[in-house]
């Protein structure tokens, strides 16, 4: 299991200069305008949401990525720390932003223990990337990592509607899939789809006041605290 997450640290170090292309859906990510739109009315839905909670003091962003939620987060927080295990990554993210409220660390999640507590945790399309038997421990970090009464929220992928699908994702059993670069490379990773009502129970078994929610085709988000 170590080399295999280790491999998909690799495969988003070299998806790097690429990655964003998902996001915002051009090259082979682009399915046409309607697409686009509705893709475009549920990101500002998640993001309405995230800003909802109003300002915080000081926040943890895990595996960050290129910063498109880390845009975000230093809108409404005096500081972010960002923790990515991909140097490609957090030099993509550090030249975008150019802000002096984040502070870069690199970290593998799968070895890391909070060393203080932050007003808020957030995670943008990373959980699903978590596999089953490590989501216990990565959600007991997380836990540490909030102060009484802290914010948690984070946005992932809804499970795909396969026949609406131009790009194919080659399922290799229930929580793997294979993806392709550009340059035509493979490789291996882990996703895996939460339903909101199953995360909701998940995340509540795990000490957290939350409730997930699903956009109507693409996103699901979580919003919740932990007790104070
Ligand atoms: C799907 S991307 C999400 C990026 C960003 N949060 C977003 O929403 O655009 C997954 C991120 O997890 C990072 N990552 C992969 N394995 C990791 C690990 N073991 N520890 C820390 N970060 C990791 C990758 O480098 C990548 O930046």
């Amino acid at each position: 299991m170590k080399d295999f997450l280790q491999h998909q640290i690799d495969y988003y170090s070299a998806r790097a200069p690429e990655y964003d292309d998902w996001f915002y859906r051009r090259g082979r990510y682009d399915h046409g305008a309607a697409h686009k739109k509705q893709w475009q009315q549920e990101v500002r839905q998640a993001r309405e949401q995230l800003h909802s909670g109003g300002r915080q003091r000081q926040i943890l962003e895990l595996a960050p990525g290129t910063g498109i939620w880390t845009a975000e987060l230093i809108k409404m927080g005096e500081r972010v720390t960002a923790l990515d295990a991909s140097p490609a990554m957090l030099a993509i993210n550090r030249a975008k932003l150019r802000s002096d409220a984040v502070e870069y660390q690199r970290a593998d999640l799968f070895n890391w223990q909070p060393s203080r507590q932050y007003d808020m945790v957030f995670f943008g399309f990373w959980l699903s990337h978590v596999p089953a038997d490590k989501l216990e421990a990565f959600l007991g970090a997380v836990r540490s990592a909030l102060k009484p009464g802290g914010r948690l929220f984070f946005v992932d992928s809804q499970r795909p509607d396969l026949s609406q699908q131009r790009v194919r994702n080659a399922n290799l059993g229930e929580d793997r899939q294979e993806r392709l670069l550009n340059d035509g490379r493979r490789f291996e990773i882990v996703k895996i789809y939460y339903e909101p009502a199953a995360l909701t129970e998940i995340l509540r078994r795990h000490g957290f006041e939350i409730e997930a929610r699903a956009t109507a085709r693409f996103f699901i988000y979580a919003d919740g605290r932990k007790p104070r």
